[in-house]
């Protein structure tokens, strides 16, 4: 949970806009997701967001969910709202909004290659299928959750061309050299490890997005850059994700400037 800037976030945002509520991280075993979820209505919660790895197995303990979230398969935020505990994913906002802010990259007609299959991955393939990519690779470490995972989605998405690989140095590299945008999903960032790309290799018109935001700039979105290839870190998406979350509990705009700001400060503080 340490690694979550979320709380900075919104807590930040409550304060600044004067409403009396306060943001806490929970480090929830998934034995007791039930348990934690099923204690919001009457602990009196506005709702939670969810992080790895409660994504998908919290979708099975919210009592409304949207056709949307049902096709994304996970759940990154919980309202409370009359009596009723409802999943959203504002994953799929954020992780647009950061293309189209942090990238100027829109999806319609291009190929992408997504790097992991867990929940975030979820919500990244949704977003590039639904906003009509030609063509979207999924590679992850554990081959069978990939396949799934594309599986599933091809039957939502027929006129989106999806194949699944095997995550390997050699697979990555050969996927990477074929698309237009590349989305790195997997957590391993978080723990200062990357996964592997040559990236002289790789053309330069190729988008990079890392959604690990801690560190900002992880060693993947370094590596790219420094080959001359346009890369963000996932602070964007997550203060967009966040800022959805934000409105859905409370019906406010998140003041998103002054919120970045706040986040950049956080995190130069916490890696000085
Ligand atoms: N910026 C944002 O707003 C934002 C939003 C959502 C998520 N995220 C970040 O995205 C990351 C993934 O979150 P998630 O919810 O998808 O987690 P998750 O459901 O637990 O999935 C984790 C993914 O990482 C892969 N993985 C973990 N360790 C690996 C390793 N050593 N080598 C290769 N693959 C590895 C897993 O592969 P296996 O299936 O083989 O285990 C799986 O594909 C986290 O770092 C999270 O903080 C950021």
């Amino acid at each position: 949970m340490e690694h979550t800037l979320s709380p900075a976030m919104h807590n930040f945002a409550f304060e600044r806009l004067g409403i009396p509520a306060i943001y806490l991280p929970f480090a929830v075993e998934p034995k007791h997701l039930e348990a934690a979820l099923g204690s919001l209505i009457p602990l009196g919660f506005l709702g939670v967001n969810l992080t790895l790895p409660h994504k998908e197995a919290a979708l099975k303990w919210v009592q409304t969910i949207s056709p949307e979230v049902e096709q994304i398969g996970a759940i990154n935020t919980v309202v409370v709202r009359q009596g009723e505990r409802m999943g959203y994913n504002t994953d799929v906002e954020g992780f647009l909004a950061s293309l189209q802010n942090d990238l100027g990259w829109k999806p319609k007609g291009k190929k992408a290659l997504v790097l992991g299959a867990g929940g975030a991955a979820r919500a990244v393939i949704y977003a590039l299928a639904e906003k009509r990519a030609q063509s979207i690779f999924v590679g992850n470490r554990t081959e069978v959750r990939a396949r799934h995972l594309v599986q599933e989605f091809r039957r939502h998405f027929p006129a989106v061309a999806m194949e699944w690989f095997a995550l390997s140095e050699e697979s990555i590299q050969s996927m990477a050299k074929q698309v237009d945008l590349i989305v790195q999903t997997t957590s391993i960032g978080m723990n200062g490890g990357s996964l592997k790309i040559s990236w002289r290799e790789i053309p330069k018109t190729t988008s990079v997005i890392d959604l690990v935001y801690r560190p900002l700039d992880t060693p993947f979105v370094k590596g790219a850059r420094s080959a001359g290839l346009q890369a963000t870190g996932g602070l964007g998406m997550l203060l967009y994700q966040g800022a959805a979350s934000f409105k859905l509990w409370t019906g406010r705009e998140m003041p998103i400037t002054t919120v970045h700001k706040r986040l950049l400060q956080e995190l130069s503080r916490s890696t000085s």
